[in-house]
């Protein structure tokens, strides 16, 4: 943390995009500007792509036609989250110094032509990126539109060049003190891969077979740290003449290149670019699941600060988004505690890669139904004004680590197919399914309070997150631990000893063997899973795949084991006999994990805050401080029960017991105070 966060000022529910004036003529940013005032649009993201306009060559900084949009953009009353342009350098700066472009993973330097092409550890890079950030932070600071400042997009690029090798190094040094040590913390003694001395450790470029897992995770948190300090060197400039108004970079979900809960201190405002594909069952639930992410980052509202109206461009087959299902999106995402929401991009580009990106004014302009729909959407965002600024703490707390994360997923485990963020999301899906809220959080986290937490895939837990997780546990909390958790330290070093390691004396169960099931994890590769007769609850009979454990009971008791193959007879669900920790040895089937993370959460006292008697099956429902969302997803209308009266704050009827939603349908519900 460097201390306390900046906010926004309060503006209800902000709306707007990116919007990139440098693609356009004057006269159509007359336009943009009144066809944005029609629309509702609040806030406009400008700048981030412009440094070559900006900076044509060298040290010959151009404002006078940003100062234009900028004036144009406050006299309608809409606000500006200005960009650093750093996401993008012009050609002239690969011109200048091409070691300021990136080198891939083969030791093969990209070249210019797209954007993101720049080495993190650049001298160059850094310098010129800063000389132009502090040039912007200058001339605008001061101008009434500018409410936000955003740093750079989507910062995310790793790069394995001669210059991050050495800027790696002294990352390791500070880690590590010697090399000695570094070699005793990654275990270098494996395949003669001993060093001697420090430049010897370089960056991990292929290589003939596997790598060290060591060396690869240390890289990526060095990678992620790398892109950390360029944040904090262009937010640092702009605080040299701006101490007041917020600073932020835009987030991408789980994307797995940096390190975001190690970033998040340093960001004044958590945004987030969110993507969901509209051809996939799946995206509602990973969505919401993203946006309780950010949430959870921010302690507090947060800003979606890209999604799509309609259809993307970088996908092989681009489906569009419905209107109902754009309506849902942007609603879903406030429901989980966005203050706002902003689209790529206000206007289609008719030129360069994104040409077929939608936008809120497509090619096809605003006589259109899309648009159409973008301005509806602009009023209901208005009429839930007051949701804004609502934030509450969830008793269910999912537990997520990106060099967990990175470490499980390194080739040369057990099996490829138990991967972290499928596991995440099946164990979030029966909360999501049943609206009950859930904060993803981090098991070095304050967890005190959550009536349970839920650690679905853990396979890194350092020695002082074990302790802390311990201490959750002991002092009363409920802890559940899914298959492969806890198996090695903070170095990646597998933990020896019965596994859990950390936890089998609180268990009562000591794991002896990994046991991935034959078949790999299709669905027709299972095994069956069955109660154990002695066990207090009971979950039922299911199915498990891809991955068991040898497990055997000390103190604890067995609530389910496998039945048939190799593993039959085995225990597959173990708890503590005070019913505070459990483990899970496998992957079951969605019913039989919903019956037990539900019955977990009941006994534990966790009930949804809603007034949703019984959410009907393909609904949503979600709750943000006093409001209740219900989506339909079906293609059919349905009557979702309710225990009070509820009055529909987007149409403003009052609904007794029964609330009619429409097929693809979004409303917005308050308990009527009669
Ligand atoms: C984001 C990016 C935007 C735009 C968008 C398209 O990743 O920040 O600039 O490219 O994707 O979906
Ligand atoms: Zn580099």
């Amino acid at each position: 943390m460097t201390g306390a966060r900046r906010a926004l000022p309060a503006r209800g529910l902000r709306y707007g995009g990116d919007y990139n004036p440098e693609q356009w003529d004057r006269a159509t940013w007359r336009e943009d500007v009144a066809a944005m005032r029609a629309a509702g649009v609040t806030t406009v993201t400008v700048g981030v792509f412009s440094w070559a306009l900006l900076e044509p060559e060298p040290d010959r900084v151009e404002t006078a036609w940003l100062d234009e949009v900028l004036d144009l953009l406050h006299g309608a009353g809409i606000e500006v989250d200005l960009a650093t342009p750093t996401a993008s350098p012009p050609p002239w700066l690969a011109r200048l110094d091409p070691e300021t472009l990136p080198v891939d993973a083969s030791g093969h330097r990209l070249h210019h032509g797209s954007r993101t092409h720049f080495c993190p550890s650049s001298p160059t890079y850094r310098e010129r990126a800063l000389a132009i950030t502090r040039a912007v932070a200058r001339r605008w600071a001061a101008h009434p539109a500018v409410v936000m400042w955003h740093v750079s997009n989507e910062l995310g690029t790793t790069c394995w060049c001669p210059r991050c090798g050495e800027a790696f190094r002294g990352w390791l040094r500070a880690r590590y003190g010697s090399v000695e040590a570094l070699d005793a913390a990654w275990g270098t003694a494996v395949w003669s891969q001993r060093y001697a001395r420090w430049e010897e450790v370089a960056p991990p470029l292929r290589a003939p077979y596997l790598l060290h897992p060591a060396h690869t995770l240390d890289y990526r948190r060095f990678a992620s740290d790398a892109l950390l300090a360029l944040y904090r060197a262009e937010r640092d400039a702009i605080r040299e003449v701006d101490a007041v108004r917020p600073v932020t970079t835009n987030l991408m979900g789980f994307f797995g290149g940096a390190d975001y809960r190690s970033w998040a201190g340093d960001l004044d405002v958590i945004s987030d670019d969110s993507y969901p594909d509209p051809a996939d069952p799946g995206s509602p639930v990973r969505a919401a699941l993203t946006h309780d992410l950010m949430r959870s980052l921010a302690d507090g509202p947060w800003l979606l600060m890209e999604q799509a109206v309609g259809a993307v461009s970088w996908r092989p087959h681009n489906v569009p988004k419905t209107t109902a299902v754009m309506r849902q999106d942007a609603l879903r995402a406030v429901a989980h505690g966005a203050d706002g929401v902003l689209s790529f991009q206000w206007r289609a580009s008719p030129a360069g890669p994104e040409r077929f990106h939608s936008a809120m004014v497509p090619h096809a302009g605003t006589g259109t139904r899309l648009h159409r729909a973008v301005q509806q959407l602009g009023r209901d965002l208005a009429a839930l004004a007051d949701v804004a600024g609502t934030h509450e703490r969830a008793e269910v707390a999912l537990l997520h680590d990106w060099p967990s994360r990175w470490a499980a997923e390194e080739p040369a485990t057990p099996s490829e197919h138990l991967r972290v963020l499928p596991q995440l999301e099946a164990w979030y899906r029966p909360f999501w399914e049943t609206g009950v809220g859930v904060d993803v959080r981090h098991p070095g986290d304050d967890l005190e309070g959550y009536r349970l937490v839920l650690a679905p895939q853990l396979y890194l837990l350092t020695d002082d997150d074990a302790a802390r997780l311990r201490r959750y546990v002991t002092d009363g909390g409920c802890l559940a631990l899914g298959p492969f958790s806890a198996v090695a330290d903070g170095n990646a070093r597998v933990r020896t000893g019965p596994f859990p390691a950390p936890f089998t004396d609180l268990l009562g169960a000591e794991g002896e063997e990994w046991w991935p099931l034959p078949g790999g994890g299709g669905d027709d590769d299972t095994v069956g899973l069955v109660p154990d007769p002695a066990s207090p609850e009971d979950v039922g009979s299911g199915t498990a795949r891809t991955w068991a454990e040898v497990l055997r009971p000390t103190h604890g008791v067995v609530v389910a084991r496998f039945d048939g193959g190799d593993v039959d007879g085995l225990p597959a669900l173990v708890r503590s006999r005070d019913d505070r920790l459990h483990y899970l040895a496998t992957i079951p089937d969605d019913v039989l994990l919903r019956r037990w993370l539900l019955g977990l959460a009941e006994r534990r006292g966790v009930a949804p805050r809603h007034p949703v008697a019984a959410v009907p099956a393909g609904v949503e429902v979600a709750r943000r401080g006093p409001v209740t969302f219900v989506l339909n997803h079906r293609r059919t209308a349905v009557e979702v029960p309710v225990r009070t009266p509820c009055l529909d704050l987007l149409d403003g009827v009052e609904h007794q017991a029964r609330v009619p939603v429409p097929p693809g349908g979004t409303v917005v519900l308050r308990e009527a105070l009669t």
